[in-house]
């Protein structure tokens, strides 16, 4: 019997609907492999925790995540007027999020974009676009750039406001994430797409250097060279034609939000943030404040999260499997969270609803 011990952060904003769901599906995993057991640890973290403690991510909670196999993270973040009741720095995002990873150094960064078939009909671009389905792998390095570089706000000598955000980032940094983008690669279809802006900005031409000297040890995988600005443009004209992508932190940012736009919500971008020596799995989106506590949040990028928990953090590739095509089911039976279900034979179900089917539907596996 392995016990893993898993971290849950479930956050703010509909954080703890969707990681209810989360929870389900954990312990139906749990019921369907003997060998396995799970140690669900809940603590507090995000705007939740420092209304509580005063801190975002509090001292519990880092000794909790210590001792976790793995993490799993729901959403934080307040609605803008309510955040201002927040100092600054302990604002989920850059009191809790940024530390977290900063912590376990995860600097890899895993965002599926896929529409299989059974969501295709979700997504906003026409069926001629989307041809066989979209299955492509989003690498953003997420402990580095702009994120984490030095900060200054002041006056400058005529008393004008200025702001400097500094950009950097060392070339172990950028040969660590590129290696993962490679070895992606290898394990995928061997097509890399990089992602740069090397005609303006001086960090990407450092980056497109060490590039060069990687790619020397992974003769088998053709890389083609993109400009982020037109990498967004054939995402929603031609997305087939990528598989897996890399690239620095804030472009991943947001070429990931612009994933969950082609696939049709952001309800269906899962993630996985992969450290040295410890991960931790979140759904790509935010903390959807306006429609937290109704019950409606689509809980797939959650479960998806889990889903890429138990492959990547416990090597259970086969109940991973399940688990993907248990979500797929329930899609492909014609039911969906009202951020996807329109029209008029949308079969709308809640948060909960979602929970319990793709429970059901993952029991139609073999067992372990
Ligand atoms: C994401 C989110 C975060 C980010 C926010 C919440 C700080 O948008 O994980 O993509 O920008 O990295
Ligand atoms: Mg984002």
């Amino acid at each position: 019997m392995k016990t893993y011990k898993i971290a849950l952060l479930a956050g703010d904003g509909i954080g703890p609907e969707v990681m209810k769901q989360a929870v389900k599906v954990l312990k139906a995993v749990e019921a369907r492999n003997p060998e396995v057991a799970f140690e669900l640890n809940e603590a507090l973290f995000g705007a939740v925790a420092y209304f509580e403690t005063g801190k975002s991510f509090p001292a519990e909670t880092i000794a909790i995540c210590d001792e976790a196999d793995a993490i799993l993270k729901g959403t934080i973040g307040l609605n803008h007027e309510d955040s201002k009741k927040i100092p600054v720095d302990e604002q989920p995002e850059r009191g809790a999020l940024l530390p977290l990873r900063r912590r376990y150094n995860t600097y890899a960064n895993f965002r599926p974009v896929y529409l299989p078939q059974e969501l295709a009909h979700f997504s906003p671009l026409k069926p001629e676009v989307i041809g066989d389905g979209i299955d492509l792998m989003i690498i953003r390095e997420l402990v580095g750039g702009l994120y984490f570089g030095e900060k200054e706000v002041g006056k400058d000598d005529n008393g004008k406001r200025y702001v400097r955000e500094v950009l950097e980032y060392d070339e172990d940094q950028i040969r660590d994430i590129l290696k993962v983008g490679f070895e992606t690669a290898q394990r995928r279809k061997k097509v890399m797409h990089n992602i740069h802006k090397s005609n303006v900005l001086k960090s990407s031409v450092l980056w497109n250097e060490i590039l060069e000297e990687v790619a020397v040890d992974y003769p088998d995988v053709e890389v083609k060279h993109i400009l982020v600005d037109a990498a967004a443009t054939y995402l929603c004209l031609n997305p087939g034609q990528f598989d897996v992508m890399v690239m620095e932190n804030m472009f991943g940012d947001i070429l990931s939000d612009q994933g969950g736009g082609i696939l049709g919500s952001l309800g269906l971008m899962p993630s996985a943030c992969v450290g040295p020596e410890k991960s931790y799995y979140e759904p790509s989106h935010g903390s959807a404040p306006d429609i937290a506590g109704k019950n409606i949040a689509n809980p797939y990028s959650m479960i998806g999260s889990v889903a890429l928990m138990l492959e990547m953090s416990f090597g259970m590739e086969q109940e991973a499997k399940n688990l993907w095509h248990a979500m797929k089911s329930v899609f492909a039976n014609g039911y969906g969270t009202p951020d996807l279900a329109k029209g008029e034979d949308a079969k709308l179900i809640d948060t909960d609803a979602f929970g319990d089917m793709v429970v059901d539907e993952l029991n139609k596996a073999p067992r372990a």
